[in-house]
């Protein structure tokens, strides 16, 4: 699979030292207070695992999947929730756990629906920062990586299901993507 790719950004153990930092700071952000980790099916799964184990703090996890529509096909940032969190946030510190922020639409919504529930505290934090493509004004707290505006596969991120499982981050060459 590393040979439908461009160029690789990030090698696994670029990746692996840069999640235990960023474990490290939340971490110390968060001392003696358990924070309940939300995590967006399925690509930011292998991020949430590698920075789960590395946290020296206790958490929970929660899932949620969603179905979202791109900016241009119906209507932008509209996001359908196919799997709710199965506990409840109320009064709890919760982080928005992410794969990559691109405009910003999905998560825009989905802190809406999040806030509504009244937690304590609420932050994003995204393995991948495509701050170029912003459409909206997003607080991300922390992040891994910001990359360029291109399309990028691997470690979690998918094109078409394919291209979760590769070990780095890199981008896809453009005879195989064409375009979202
Ligand atoms: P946003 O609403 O534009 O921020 O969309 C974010 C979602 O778009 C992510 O959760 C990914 O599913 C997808 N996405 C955006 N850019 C990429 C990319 O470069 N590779 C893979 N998926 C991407």
């Amino acid at each position: 699979m590393h040979e439908d790719l461009e160029k690789i950004l990030f090698t696994r153990e670029q990746i692996m030292q840069r999640i235990g930092e960023l474990a490290g700071e939340i971490s110390r952000d968060y001392e003696g207070r358990e924070l309940i980790l939300v995590t967006v099916l399925k690509g930011a799964v292998f991020f949430l695992t590698h920075l789960a184990q590395s946290l020296s703090i206790p958490v929970r996890l929660d899932f949620l999947s969603i179905a979202s529509f791109s900016p241009g096909r119906t209507l932008p940032g509209v996001v359908r929730i196919n799997k709710d969190l199965d506990h409840d946030i109320q009064h709890r510190d919760v982080m928005l756990v992410e794969d990559i922020v691109d405009t910003g639409l999905t998560l825009r919504y989905l802190l809406n629906v999040l806030s509504g529930r009244q937690p304590s505290s609420l932050v994003v934090c995204t393995f991948l920062d495509k701050a170029p493509r912003r459409l909206v004004d997003i607080p991300v707290k922390y992040r891994c990586f910001e990359i360029p505006d291109r399309f990028v596969v691997g470690f979690g991120l998918d094109y078409n299901q394919r291209y979760r499982t590769l070990p780095c981050v890199g981008i896809l060459k453009s005879q195989i993507y064409q375009g979202k």
